[in-house]
């Protein structure tokens, strides 16, 4: 029997689903049951009816899955997939912000750890931060950890926005630059520039289109272009090869690689639904304050 017959198998036995992110690799992509971006792994996550999710992208993704389903079992491949940009905001941060700047709504990016979301007034993703900055209450909003996000968020509301930290980056994004722009540009002059919010404001500034990894695969489906470069992790290419045949995509650095996002395996897979570990759990008073930013979040999204 194939690995992808046993994986099959022992979903079906155990009602388990498997959520995978667009950066997941090919492999991991074609045996998930939903490939999407945050904003759609999280609305999947609040509906379904598993009793047991497999959750292949990186930490706070899977806190995530569980903060939403207090009584269902979240499995998370390999435990080492962690987010860096997660790790770069400290709760002790967030809570002086907090402190100085009493009357600031909290907005944070879905890419925290569950003990900084228990502090925040609402949970954002690249897909919907405009929307969300724009609908609080307050003027002053503090946000983060991505100074990227924050910018293109600045370009698009009326708000007065401080990032926490202050330079808050993704790595594997922030790393794109304008020389590969160039390079790309010279091999694929027709091209269109498709990014990721967490591309530096210099990558941000010419592109065609900027949008979360889904909303990116969405806009290059309805575009009159055949050819497209993509400004994010490149394992969104394999979605967008497989869901846009007859388009041609190239990455705009193949380079762009979260290491923490390729750590999930066939192998991991099934060693996780066999022995349903290791689990990812979140105390339940922070489960339940975060769960709280998530649902106001989830309520703005529908
Ligand atoms: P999306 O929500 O757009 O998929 O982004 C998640 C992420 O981690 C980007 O690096
Ligand atoms: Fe985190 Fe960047 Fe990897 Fe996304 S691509 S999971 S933001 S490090």
């Amino acid at each position: 029997m194939t690995r992808t017959n046993t994986i099959e198998r022992l979903k079906d036995r155990k009602n388990a689903v498997i959520l995978a992110h667009n950066y997941q690799r090919p492999e991991i992509q074609d045996i998930a049951d939903f490939v999407g971006d945050s904003l759609g792994l999280s609305q999947k996550a609040s509906k379904t009816d598993a009793d047991v999710i497999v959750f292949c992208g990186v930490d706070f993704m899977a806190e995530t899955a569980a903060i939403l389903n207090p009584d269902k079992k979240v499995l998370i491949p390999d435990l080492g997939a962690i987010c860096p940009m997660a790790q770069q905001l400290t709760t002790e941060e967030l809570l002086e912000a907090k402190r100085k700047y009493p009357n600031a709504d909290v907005v944070l990016y879905i890419n925290t750890l569950a003990e900084d979301k228990a502090h925040a007034d609402c949970i954002c993703t690249s897909a919907n931060a405009a929307q969300i900055v724009e609908s609080m209450d307050s003027d002053l909003i503090l946000f983060g950890p991505d100074d990227n996000l924050a910018h293109y968020v600045r370009q698009r509301t009326n708000k007065k926005i401080i990032s926490i930290p202050e330079y808050g980056l993704c790595p594997t994004h922030h790393q794109i630059t304008g020389a590969d722009l160039s390079d790309a540009r010279k091999r694929h002059p027709e091209a269109k520039l498709v990014v990721h919010p967490e591309c530096t404001p210099e990558i941000q500034e010419v592109a065609d289109h900027i949008a979360s990894t889904s909303g990116m695969v969405r806009y290059c489906k309805a575009s009159a272009g055949k050819e497209f470069l993509i400004g994010t992790e490149v394992g969104l290419l394999h979605r967008l090869k497989k869901e846009i045949p007859g388009k041609r995509f190239y990455p705009l650095s193949k380079y762009a690689v979260c290491p923490h996002m390729k750590m999930h395996t066939l192998e991991k897979v099934e060693r996780a639904l066999e022995t349903e570990e290791p689990e990812v759990t979140v105390r339940k008073g922070v489960a339940d304050k975060a769960r709280e930013a998530m649902g106001r979040m989830l309520e703005l999204s529908r």
